[in-house]
C-alpha cells in the first residue's frame, strides 16, 4: 500500500473571507474595528471581562450565520487521496463543518468555552453566548476558549511535528504576522513543495514557496488541480 503523501494546511483568516467573516488586518479588519488589546488579551479580559465577552458573543453569534466556502471544502475533499492536516489560527469551526477531520486549533475555538482557572475544564458551547457571571464546573467564571494574547499556544509543538513531517505544505490567507503560528512554515522539509495563497502581498522568510496570487476559492482550485496533473 503506498504511503499517502502528507500535506499540511496552514490557515489564517483569509480562508474564512469568503464565507462572511472579516479578517483582522485587511483594511476594514476586526482590529481596525476593535483595539486587540481589549478584546483578545489576557490583560483585556482581566481589565474588562464584560466587553471580551461581548466581542466574542458578537463573533459566535455571527459564525452560525455563515457557511464553508469552497476553499474549506477543496481542502477536506483531498483527505480522499492524501494524508491531511489542517492547522489552523481561525477559531471558526469552518474547517469542522467544511467535513476536515483532523484540525490543529493553534487560537482556540469559537464554539467551545472553559475555567477560567483550569484551561483544561472545556465546555462546548455551540453558538451561545457566555454571560457574566456563568460558572464553570470548578465555580470560576466561565470564558471563551480562545488564546488570547499574552498566553501560550499550547498547540505549537503538535503542529510544528505536523509541519515538520509534510511533503506538501499549503499556506492559505494568513498574514504571517503572529508567531508562534507565522514560524510554523520553517519546520517544513528542505525537500517540501510549499504553497502560499493569498491575493495580496505577503512578506515570508526562507523557503522557496510558489504564491498563488489568488483569493482561497481560486487559489484552492488551482492547487487541485497542480496536485491531480
Ligand atoms: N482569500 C485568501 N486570503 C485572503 C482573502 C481571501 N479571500 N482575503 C484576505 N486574505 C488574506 C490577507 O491578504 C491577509 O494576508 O488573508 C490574510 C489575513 O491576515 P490577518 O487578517 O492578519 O489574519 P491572520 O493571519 O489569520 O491573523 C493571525 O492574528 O489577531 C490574531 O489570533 C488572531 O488568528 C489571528 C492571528
Amino acid at each position: 500500500m503506498k504511503r499517502l503523501k502528507k500535506i499540511v494546511a496552514l490557515t489564517g483568516a483569509g480562508i474564512s473571507a469568503e464565507s462572511g467573516i472579516t479578517t483582522f488586518r485587511d483594511s476594514g479588519g476586526l482590529w481596525e474595528q476593535y483595539d486587540v488589546m481589549e478584546v483578545a488579551s489576557i490583560d483585556g479580559w482581566r481589565k474588562n471581562p464584560q466587553l471580551v465577552l461581548r466581542f466574542y458573543n458578537d463573533r459566535r453569534k455571527h459564525l452560525d450565520e455563515v457557511e464553508p466556502n469552497a476553499a474549506h471544502r477543496i481542502l477536506a475533499e483531498l483527505e480522499k487521496d492524501f494524508d491531511v492536516t489542517v492547522v489552523t489560527q481561525n477559531v471558526d469551526n469552518l474547517h469542522e463543518r467544511a467535513g476536515s477531520s483532523r484540525i490543529i486549533h493553534l487560537h482556540g475555538e469559537l464554539t467551545k468555552a472553559r475555567s477560567s482557572v483550569n484551561p483544561g475544564m472545556i465546555v462546548d458551547i455551540g453558538y451561545r453566548p457566555i454571560e457574566w457571571g456563568e460558572k464553570a464546573a470548578d465555580d470560576s467564571q466561565l470564558r471563551p476558549h480562545i488564546v488570547w494574547f499574552g498566553e501560550a499556544v499550547p498547540m505549537i509543538e503538535m503542529a510544528a511535528d505536523a509541519v515538520s513531517l509534510a511533503d506538501i505544505a499549503i499556506i492559505i490567507g494568513t498574514s504571517l504576522n503572529v508567531y508562534p503560528a507565522a514560524g510554523l512554515v520553517g519546520y517544513a522539509p528542505r525537500d517540501a513543495s510549499i504553497y502560499l495563497i493569498d491575493p495580496n502581498d505577503v512578506s515570508y522568510s526562507g523557503h522557496n514557496i510558489t504564491v498563488i496570487r489568488e483569493k482561497a476559492t481560486v487559489g484552492m482550485e488551482k492547487i487541485k488541480q497542480l496536485l491531480y496533473e
